[in-house]
């Protein structure tokens, strides 16, 4: 077995290890021992199947495997993919004993992770991302769910997996666009978080883009960990969890109004980040220091010419909204955020309209 690092989400009986690690899909780790029942179904698409599906269904030995192939892309992030899973699920004839596996990027884990939320009223799910943001962020913490005409992820249910398997050798076919909006929700966790690990950031980020597998490794290691925490504190998004969505609300808006699949979800993050900085009663230096690593992480520091008004509407379907009034995660300081409905109006017209 290959050496791999484990973290725990710590939820009770519901608990699970997130398992780091280079080599586990070839043999490193003992996935069917995480599938109790007979048989498992793995959800991937057709970008990553062909990659990684072989790999994998040879660590599920002595379990029956059965495969479903969901399109690529956010645009396909739909209730119809989930209910195509599930048709799939009931024509293998599964039971409450199956397991869903999710074998891809953030995308394939959401819509996989509905399917598993809703059939039989739930059943297993193990998660194995094969994107640095899957592997940061949406494998970690059981939100799962689907795009609406009207905004994203409108639909969803929280259901945890009871394993995240990342192994960190699938980064290697990892497009540069998708590792650059994966360093996005990585950026994230030290700006809310942790800021010895954003200054770390700021020393490193230039070999994270030039892929140094410990480099890379430590990253993930440190984002699953914070993010592990906050989950663990605050599973279903009654408080402190809500500042995981950091540059959310703008970033949310900016996918729904260039259409779904045009600007990457971390890309809009990014973008979102600066807003929600600017819109925090921080100093400019600190803004500033936000933004060049932003820039140097190859990513937008500005939101693309959508229109205020639109950007607003589309804001108004943020699940933050209470009381019909927009909340932010805004910054104490860099390293440290909080949810409030309090922001200056005047603020906000001027970072919207950057927006045109
Ligand atoms: P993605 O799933 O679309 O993957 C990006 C692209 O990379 C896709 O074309 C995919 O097929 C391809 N790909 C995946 N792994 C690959 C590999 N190893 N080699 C080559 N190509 C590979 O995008 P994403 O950035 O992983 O995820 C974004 C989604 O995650 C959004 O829908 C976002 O809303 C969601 N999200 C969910 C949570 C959550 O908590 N559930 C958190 C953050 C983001
Ligand atoms: N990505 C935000 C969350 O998991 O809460």
């Amino acid at each position: 077995m290959a050496s791999y690092c484990s973290i725990t989400v710590d939820l009770g009986e519901r608990s699970y290890p997130i398992i780091i690690g280079s080599g586990l899909l070839a043999g490193g780790y003992d996935l069917a021992a995480s599938v109790d029942g007979p048989d498992c179904l793995v959800v991937s698409n057709e970008t990553v199947a062909p990659l990684y599906l072989d790999t994998l269904k040879s660590s599920l030995h002595g379990r029956e495997v059965a495969e479903f192939n969901l399109q690529d892309g956010e645009a396909w992030k739909t209730l119809d993919a989930s209910a195509a899973i599930v048709d799939k699920l009931v024509d293998m004839g599964a039971n409450r004993d199956t397991t869903v596996i999710a074998l891809g990027g953030g995308v394939v884990g959401d819509i996989a992770g509905f399917a598993a939320a809703c059939y039989m009223r739930g059943v297993a799910l193990i998660q194995v991302p094969t994107t640095l943001l899957a592997q940061v962020d949406s494998s970690v913490g059981g939100k799962t769910g689907v795009n609406h005409a009207r905004g994203k992820n409108l639909i969803g249910a929280f259901h945890q997996p009871r394993l995240v398997l990342i192994d960190t050798d699938t980064l290697a076919t990892l497009p540069d666009r998708e590792l650059k909006a994966g360093l996005a929700e990585v950026i994230k966790y030290g700006a809310i978080a942790d800021a010895e690990f954003l200054a770390w950031l700021e020393q490193n980020i230039d070999t994270l883009i030039a892929r140094d597998a410990d480099t890379l490794a430590h990253a993930i290691q440190r984002s699953c960990e914070i993010k592990a925490e906050i989950v663990a504190d605050d599973e279903r998004e009654t408080g402190r969890r809500a500042v995981l969505n950091f540059g959310h609300t703008f970033g949310h808006a900016i996918e729904h109004c260039v259409g779904y699949g045009e600007w990457l979800h971390g890309e809009a993050v990014a973008a979102g980040m600066i807003m929600a900085a600017k819109l925090s009663s921080i100093d400019d230096g600190s803004v500033e220091r936000l933004r060049e690593l932003i820039a140097r992480a190859g990513l937008p520091v500005a939101p693309p010419m959508v229109g205020a008004k639109q950007l607003r509407a589309a804001m108004g379907m943020d699940k933050k909204v209470q009381r019909k009034q927009l909340r932010f995660v805004l910054l104490n300081k860099l390293g440290d955020a909080h949810v409030t409905a309090e922001f200056d109006p005047a603020a906000l017209e001027d970072v919207l309209g950057a927006a045109g």
